[in-house]
């Protein structure tokens, strides 16, 4: 049951769509324009930084906010960290799937940075670089966040069973298959970018061509 709320919960927070109602400040659906993504990438891509920066500080914040109201309510829980991952789980799942504007929300990158900040900032530095690294060099955002996602996915398997997610074994394999299954929604949100990397067409991070 508990895990059941936690869910809720994260969906609720993940239900503020930052980059929608940045979009409405700028009289925009930002659904419609760009790659149609209601994320960071696609707000700098068509209103700029400002409203770029808002929607990704927006989108990590509802997921740390959801987290921080579940370890609260279940303060003293023997397996808190896995509740604070179905809360983080339910953030993307409102995030990505919001029912007031038709299920059509973000890909749910920046929900997961809030994530992996608030359950296991040790993990952060691994993902974050590879991100750069791939937007930098390739200036294809989908490509950074598609590695950073998978590499989350690959520290948890690695080292999970150490640090803040040190719990019963039961727990900690639910835990590694809420990452994967998190892993797999970024991968199946981002199918658009992927066809397009595959075929050469991915829209580079700053060039203005817009999908
Ligand atoms: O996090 C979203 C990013 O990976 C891709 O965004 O707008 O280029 O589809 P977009």
């Amino acid at each position: 049951m508990e895990r059941l709320v936690c869910l809720v919960i994260g969906y609720v927070f993940g239900l503020l769509q930052t980059g929608y109602l940045v979009g409405k400040l700028n009289h925009i659906d930002i659904r419609k324009e760009g790659s149609g993504n209601a994320g960071s990438t696609n707000a700098v891509r068509v209103m700029g930084w400002k409203a770029g920066l808002m929607t990704f500080a927006g989108d990590v914040l509802k997921c740390v906010l959801a987290i921080f109201l579940v370890r609260y309510l279940y303060r003293g829980s023997e397996y808190l960290p896995l509740l604070a991952m179905y809360a983080g789980m339910g953030a993307t799942l409102g995030h990505n799937f919001p029912f007031y504007l038709k299920f059509k929300g973000g890909k749910g990158i920046a929900v997961l940075a809030g994530l992996v900040v608030s359950t296991n900032p040790a993990m952060v530095p691994i993902p974050l670089a590879a991100f750069l690294i791939a937007v930098i060099f390739s200036r294809y955002v989908s490509l950074g966040s598609l590695l950073a996602s998978t590499l989350f996915f690959i520290e948890v398997a690695t080292f999970g069973q150490y640090g803040i997610f040190k719990m019963a074994a039961p727990y900690l394999y639910e835990m590694y298959i809420l990452v994967l299954l998190l892993t797999i929604l970024a991968w199946y949100r981002h199918k658009e970018n992927i066809k397009r990397l595959l075929a050469g067409e991915e829209n580079r991070f700053g060039s203005g061509k817009k999908k």
